[in-house]
């Protein structure tokens, strides 16, 4: 967050110092050499109960680290040894409407790319554009309709730092099919039921009324939410491998009948944790046998 008093501008650029400077806190605190970055959306943290040996580290410890204000996000940093792996993970995020920069929202994930995280796994609590989803679901993220994006809000405006990647970076791939496909064989064995689609991420901090979601449908999506594109583009930026994992929390309000709420998306985390805790055991298995 900015001090307080000042705004954050749209330009901000955050340039690589900076980025340097919370990953050498981080470092400084685990002498764990991550690899794989975790993300634990809405009423998600939980999951990091499975991590040993741990060092947790609060959001305001670390230089420049946006911190989520939302409840359902603890705002921590956790590095520990899960399943085989090493992995940092993302105890709650931070969102642009919450008043950062867009360019914040993306500067976690250049910094856990500088502590040596090559693989991204995002989760996140997503309303149903679907018809058919329910709360509860799963969801892989086959692709996303980068909305917020295409209304200006990049985190990757401003000068391209080359360090992490090119001007132009690709998106025809945004997500791994090497990770989508392990996904689905852990939820195949695991019998856990996993619906595939489209998230689409929008600013918030409204949610969508009818049209909203009848227009959201006519393009393609199939579960709307207000984050993980920015942070899927700028890992994709920097080359990352990411799977996308969303939750759903709310089923799609089509006729206007049954308002949303931050609690009903709190409550469907809380039924998600157990299940998502299975299906990302799995994949760490998977991924420590990838050699
Ligand atoms: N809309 C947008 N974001 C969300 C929703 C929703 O219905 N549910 C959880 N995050």
């Amino acid at each position: 967050m900015p001090e307080a008093g000042t705004r954050p501008t749209q330009n901000e650029f955050i340039p690589l110092e900076e980025i340097q400077r919370a990953a050498d806190e981080l470092g400084r605190r685990s002498a764990i050499r991550p690899t794989v970055g975790l993300i634990m959306g809405s009423g998600l943290g939980p999951i990091a109960d499975g991590i040993q040996p741990s060092v947790v580290i609060p959001a305001s410890e670390i230089p420049g680290w946006p911190i989520p204000t939302v409840e359902g996000h603890l705002g921590r940093v956790v590095i520990g040894e899960w399943v085989g792996q090493s992995v940092l993970m993302l105890q709650g995020r931070a969102h642009y409407y919450e008043g950062h920069s867009i360019a914040r929202i993306g500067f976690p994930i250049r910094v856990i790319y500088e502590l040596g995280v090559r693989t991204l796994i995002v989760t996140n609590a997503a309303g149903a554009v679907h018809p058919d989803y329910r709360p509860g679901e799963l969801m892989l993220i086959l692709d996303h309709v980068n909305l917020i994006g295409m209304a200006g809000l990049s985190p990757l405006r401003g000068p391209n730092l080359e360090n992490y990647g090119p001007r132009f970076p690709d998106m025809s791939q945004a997500y791994d099919r090497v990770l989508h496909a392990l996904a689905r064989d852990v939820a195949r064995r695991e019998g856990i039921s996993l619906r595939e689609g489209v998230y689409v991420c929008l600013a918030g901090p409204s949610f969508e009324t009818p049209a909203d979601l009848r227009f959201l449908q006519s393009i393609g999506a199939d579960a709307v939410g207000m984050s993980t594109v920015p942070e899927v583009v700028t890992a994709r930026h920097a080359g990352m491998r990411v799977l996308g994992l969303s939750g759903i929390s709310n089923k799609a309000n089509l006729d206007g009948s049954s308002p949303t709420t931050h609690e009903e998306v709190l409550s469907a985390g809380k039924t998600l944790v157990p299940v998502l805790t299975r299906l990302v055991r799995g994949i760490l298995r998977g991924l420590a046998t990838e050699g």
